[in-house]
């Protein structure tokens, strides 16, 4: 983006139905594990899912290097800045580090990783249990984290759109009205 203080379409296309996918994912993987009967039904679709948001993921990346975000308002104290900065950052390396572990703990399970009918991804890690356990927990603990971010960034961006009325939220949310 921008010379017009928005991100661009295919920044705002992404955010919004990646903000979907995620939250989805997020509760998919909760009640899989939770629950015996709904498990089998529902892994399936986190599988498929989940190589969806890292392909997303990629996409994303690769339109927010080639395009700068609109700068954030020159008098939000440094801390926000830095928190911002972060936090966006670190939205992007879980978007692509829990589809890629997920996949990585499938193959050093020795499972099957299909998508849908007969299309199935190769194993990126050789079949090794320990390596297995590691990476499970590890999907489990940046899955809290990833929640947590996403809850810290709507409460930031809630708080741009009610209490600062800045246009941060607005740069993500709609075009430049012409
Ligand atoms: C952004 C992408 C993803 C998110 C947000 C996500 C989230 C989650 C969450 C929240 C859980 C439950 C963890 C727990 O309560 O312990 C989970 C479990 C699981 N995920 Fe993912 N996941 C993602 C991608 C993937 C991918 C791409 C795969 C495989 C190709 C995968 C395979 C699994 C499996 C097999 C489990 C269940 C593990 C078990 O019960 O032993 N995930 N995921």
């Amino acid at each position: 983006m921008s010379s017009n203080g928005h991100f661009n379409l295919l920044a705002r296309v992404l955010h919004w139905s990646m903000a979907l996918l995620i939250l989805a994912m997020l509760f998919i993987g909760v009640t899989m594990v939770a629950s015996v009967h709904l498990r089998p039904g529902l892994i399936n679709l986190h599988r498929p899912l989940g190589i969806l948001i890292l392909v997303l993921a990629l996409l994303r990346l690769y339109n927010r290097l080639r395009h700068r975000p609109p700068p954030l308002p020159a008098d939000l104290p440094a801390w926000q800045a830095w928190a911002a900065t972060a936090s966006h950052w670190l939205l992007y390396a879980l978007m692509l580090a829990m589809p890629l572990i997920g996949w990585a703990m499938l193959s050093a399970g020795g499972y099957p990783i299909v998508l849908w009918g007969g299309v199935q991804l190769p194993a990126i890690v050789p079949h090794t249990p320990s390596l297995y356990a590691l990476l499970r927990g590890a999907h489990s603990l940046l899955a809290y984290l990833l929640f947590a971010t996403v809850l810290m960034h709507v409460g930031a961006a809630l708080f741009h759109a009610w209490v600062r009325r800045d246009g941060v939220f607005q740069a993500m949310a709609r075009g430049e009205r012409h």
